[in-house]
């Protein structure tokens, strides 16, 4: 026995479907049980294997064959009638029983033409069939003796007549040959699928599920994997089923009255009546056995009843049912089969983490099957990741993809899955029609839908990413009333080309190919422009109805829809400021979604879509809060990515003109922390005195605890760098202990007051508590390094460095410098950026790699000028300076040191210019002593005057080291002694120890 396929090419119109019936066919024994077709269709019979009936002999079709004993040759091909044997170049040929009988018959007759009646009476006997059976297999056979092509046509239709063999036939007598004799059980089933990826569980848990249930769908998209399952199923249940396990490809079956006839013909019965089930059903009660039913979706409806039927009335037959929509009928248990798995989005992925997902296992395997040495590599692996994801997991897109690999690499693979040439890729040519190109097995899907459901599917491809039941109906319902879209909806739900998410508020998405497809039909048809514009138009009324301020705290609710819905609403801005767009909705939508992408730390996209929105706005959105809005977030997102240049002042200035004129305070009260913060940046700090009294009086006007705290957070710091130090702990612990958690204010727009706690940290150090100074650095960071906040830990970590390089802990330093250029590198902060590679090179200078240290502080001072961010330019000046100093360049010391004086001194830097007048006299000692002194005693003034202890005992080593070079060692150790005395903790530090050391030089000298 073996498996014949008989094929026939029907044409419909244009289109031409191939359509494929599996039967049986015994290429040797003519037995007298030759299954007969029910009447008028063309199913053909199965000859032979078990169980079998003895026919009536009326049923029989041709008797003894004038040819028996013979051989016919005509071209390539013999026909041994004996043998039943069709052969082409000595090969033996798959041959329908029914067209071989109708070859014998014209053979016989040959040149004659026989009549229709008499093929008929001849090959089905006394059964009754119509002439579109006799078609059928006429046409089965010319295809099989590939009639027609190369102008050879063997089998002639005489219009009116009948047929008659065409060609040269020459005779000769067979040898004997000897009987094959056919398996009573053999399996009727297609072959097993060689490669399964990832589905051993699934098939395992579905033959459970099947032996207990007996009814069991598998239920999917297209090319996920349904057939592969059942036919894999299939095979290793054929123990369990003693061989009667029938497999039924109803994907080739266009006519579902062919169902039944079909499933006759799979059980080698005969069915003479136009109602075959009450047969199958007799047939089906004797023996335990397995059905399976493939490909169902479009004759779902003929396959549920007879599934229903079967499985109620023949409790000995278990049915599996592969399908891209449940039938829906009684008994049956759903499996929705899930895509392969495929990596999650990580940071990082080696090859074996990836090839742990079987979606890449697969997608290996496949590339090696095309015929390519492939590796995965861990350079490849988050590529080919990526791939799998966008892919959805689906084994049929994932096989054309890798069979893309030996000619475009993966990469370049990857890179095509932006374009919708996936749609197009081809193929295996022996796999079936619908699985050439994934166009075609959408096409399949799309073709059974309904006009609503195909405009449904066609417009849902505007969601770029998951979407609501209410963004459907707001987004894609023109022309249908809400229930209608709702219904359509859940259908293509049912129909697997809608994935529904039921974890939380239901969701809905396309997988990525159906978009593509979707996106291609929709565009097609010129419908995207109208689409566009209402989903445009959804994600602003979404947003809006939030009502997100850049000074308020997003509600969850806001954040989720945010969250769920940020790649659409990027699509809508991108749509919005493209050449087809409607940049006054794109103005409207970054004014509501920008300070959520502020917030999220998204930062470059912020500060890219409010420019294109502020230069979009027209004459009547002058003046309105949504410029205000617009400007405060492109100024707060631009400052710390691209630089703190005048323009951004210019944008502040102008939105809090506009906060001003509509009397919103708290906007007012945001847009002055953002003004300070921008003074603060750019290292001139004259007017930040008149900008925290302004704080104070807005501040004052907002009854909230957090406005309170940020004008107190404001005067320490003002008071920190007015050198006002003794100020700074009173304000900072107003600020620092305040219930902002009662706040209506949004504390992560206000630097969540890490200003205040770093500052306070810093201004220990200069009061003279090295350890407080550090332990509050300590704390500043570990707390702002848990707020995910890179904004916020980038500028604790640019203050706190300060308080580690004072101190001469390099170690400490070195870490922080390092995360700080960590951070500030992944999340494109230039400015924290170009700010790391400063303080790696004071590292570098106090470490002795002076000439390191100093190129890296000239390229850092360079890029911080060009930011406009030059708050740290003082300490990284005198470093510089200093850095000079030691290799000898006495000149460019002096030079560096005395314009970074005049800058400070010019600028309201009085706390930094009291320890670079210090640095100033440390360089002048080689120069000009008095000089020097003077420089130093001035410094040693100041710091006294302000109770600046650390900067104190700079001065007074310094002035010290200066009188013991002049012979003035008593003067030296009388300033020096009582200055040590005074200190109470912070001994191994690095100015105690150098004082230390120092006095006790002093001393042994005396
Ligand atoms: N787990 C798997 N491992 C390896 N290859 C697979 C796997 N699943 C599916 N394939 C391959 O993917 C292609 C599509 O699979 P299959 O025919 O089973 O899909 P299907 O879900 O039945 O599709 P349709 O809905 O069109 O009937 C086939 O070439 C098959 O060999
Ligand atoms: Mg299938």
């Amino acid at each position: 026995m073996s498996e014949a396929t008989l094929t026939v090419m029907r044409h419909k119109g244009n289109c031409v479907r191939q359509v494929s019936v599996a039967r049986r066919a015994d290429m040797c024994d003519l037995g007298p049980e030759r299954g007969i077709a029910e009447a008028g269709t063309p199913v053909d019979s199965v000859v032979g294997g078990a169980p079998r009936i003895q026919e009536d002999e009326d049923q029989r079709a041709i008797g003894p064959s004038a040819l028996r004993g013979k051989i016919a040759s005509f071209g390539p091909f013999r026909v041994r009638a004996t043998e039943r044997l069709l052969e082409k170049d000595c090969t033996s040929l798959k041959i329908g029983s029914r067209a071989l009988d109708i070859l014998i018959v014209l053979l016989e007759h040959a040149p004659d033409v026989v009549s229709k009646r008499d093929l008929m009476r001849r090959v089905w006997g006394k059964l009754v069939v119509d002439e579109v059976s006799l078609r059928f297999h006429v046409a089965a056979l010319r295809k099989r003796l590939g009639d027609g092509a190369c102008s050879v046509r063997y089998i002639k239709n005489i219009p009116g007549r009948g047929y008659c063999f065409a060609g040269v036939v020459t005779w000769a007598e067979a040898a004997a040959m000897p009987q094959k004799i056919a398996p009573a059980t053999a399996p009727q089933l297609p072959r097993e699928p060689l490669l399964v990826v990832g589905r051993d569980n699934a098939v395992r848990e579905l033959i459970t599920l099947l032996k207990k249930e007996r009814f069991v769908s598998i239920v999917g998209a297209g090319g996920i994997g349904k057939t592969t399952i059942a036919l894999t199923m299939a095979h290793r249940m054929l123990a369990e089923f003693e061989g009667a396990v029938h497999f039924l490809d109803l994907g080739a079956v266009e006519d579902p009255r062919l169902l039944a006839g079909l499933l006759v013909s799979k059980l080698g019965r005969v069915a003479v009546s136009e109602q075959p089930l009450p047969v199958i059903l007799t047939s089906l009660r004797e023996r335990r056995m397995l059905l399976v039913f493939d490909s169902c979706e479009h004759v779902i409806e003929d396959v549920a009843a007879l599934a229903e039927t079967i499985f109620r009335d023949a409790p000995l037959v278990h049915i599996l049912v592969t399908s891209r929509e449940a039938l829906r009928a009684e008994g049956e248990q759903v499996h929705h089969l899930p895509p392969l798995e495929c990596p999650p989005l990580t940071e990082s992925l080696t090859a074996t983490q990836a090839l742990s997902f079987s979606a890449v296992q697969l997608f290996v395997k496949q590339v090696a099957h095309s015929g390519h040495a492939f590796e995965l590599t861990d350079a490849d692996a988050p590529v080919v990741a990526d791939i799998c994801r966008r892919l959805d997991g689906i084994a049929l897109a994932l096989e054309f993809a890798a069979a893309r690999v030996g000619v475009h690499g993966v990469r370049g693979t990857s890179s095509l899955l932006d374009k919708h040439f996936r749609l197009l890729w081809r193929g295996r040519r022996t796999a079936l029609p619908r699985h050439q190109t994934l166009s075609a097995t959408l096409d399949w899907s799309y073709n059974l839908l309904s006009l609503a459901e195909q405009l449904v599917l066609r417009r849902l491809a505007v969601f770029v990413g998951g979407h609501s039941l209410e963004a459907a109906l707001d987004v894609v319902a023109e022309g249908l009333g809400p229930a209608e879209l709702t219904e359509t909806l859940a259908t293509l739900v049912d129909k697997s080309l809608v994935i529904s998410d039921r974890t939380a508020a239901t969701r809905y998405r396309l997988l990525d190919t159906t978009r593509a497809y979707a996106w291609q039909k929709l565009t097609e048809g010129g419908e995207d422009a109208r689409v566009l514009r209402r989903h445009c138009e959804h994600m602003i009324n979404a947003l809006e109805r939030f009502g997100a301020r850049i000074w308020a705290p997003p509600s969850s609710e806001n954040i989720d829809f945010f969250v769920l819905n940020l790649n659409d609403i990027r699509a809508a801005l991108e749509w919005s400021f493209s050449d087809h767009g409607d940049a006054g909705l794109g103005a409207k939508l970054a004014g509501a979604s920008a300070c959520l992408l502020l917030q999220a730390g998204l930062l470059l996209e912020c500060a890219a879509w409010t420019e294109r929105a502020i230069g979009a706005l027209d004459n009547s959105s002058e003046g309105t809060y949504l410029e205000s809005e617009l400007l405060a977030c492109f100024a707060s997102s631009i400052m710390v990515t691209r630089g703190n240049g005048p323009h951004i002042h210019t944008a502040l200035i102008r939105a809090l003109d506009i906060a001003e004129r509509l009397k919103t305070a708290p906007m007012q009260l945001y847009l002055l922390h953002a003004l300070y913060k921008w003074r603060i940046r750019s290292g001139d700090l004259r007017g930040i005195r008149d900008l925290t009294d302004r704080v104070e009086s807005v501040a004052k006007r907002i009854a909230d605890p957090l406005a309170d705290a940020i004008a107190h957070g404001f005067f320490a710091v003002t008071c920190f760098f007015t050198a006002d130090s003794r100020e700074v702990r009173g304000h900072a612990h107003i600020a620092l202990t305040a219930p902002v958690h009662l706040s209506k204010l949004n504390l992560a727009s206000f630097g969540h007051l890490h200003r205040v706690r770093s500052t306070l940290a810093r201004n220990l150090w200069v009061l003279g508590y090295p350890e407080q100074a550090v332990a509050a650095a300590e704390e500043a960071v570990h707390e702002a390094e848990n707020l995910s906040h890179p904004v916020t830990l980038c500028y604790v970590l640019m203050s706190c460095v300060i308080v580690a390089l004072e101190t001469g802990d390099w170690q400490r330093a070195e870490k922080l410098v390092h995360r700080l250029s960590t951070i500030a590198t992944k999340y494109e902060l230039l400015t924290y950026a170009r700010a790391s590679v400063g303080w790696q090179g004071c590292l570098a200078v106090s470490r002795g790699e002076l000439s390191r240290g100093v190129e890296l502080l000239q390229t850092a001072l360079a890029a911080l000028h060009e930011d406009g961010y030059e708050l740290y330019r003082p300490q990284l000046s005198l470093t510089l300076a200093e850095g000079f100093a030691k290799i000898g360049e006495q000149e460019l010391a002096y030079s560096t040191i005395c314009e970074a004086v005049s800058w400070a001194d010019t600028r309201g830097r009085i706390l930094e210019l009291i320890d670079l007048l210090r640095a100033k006299g440390d360089i002048l000692s080689s120069i000009s002593a008095s000089e020097a002194e003077a420089c130093l005693l001035e410094s040693l003034d100041l710091a006294r005057q302000r109770g600046l202890f650390a900067l104190e005992l700079r001065a007074g080593i310094s002035l010290a080291r200066l009188w013991t070079d002049r012979a003035q060692r008593e003067k030296a150790l009388g300033l020096l002694d009582p200055i040590f005395n005074k200190v109470s903790e912070g001994f191994q530090t690095r100015d105690r120890v150098a004082a230390a050391n120092l006095l006790q030089q002093l001393r042994s000298r005396n």
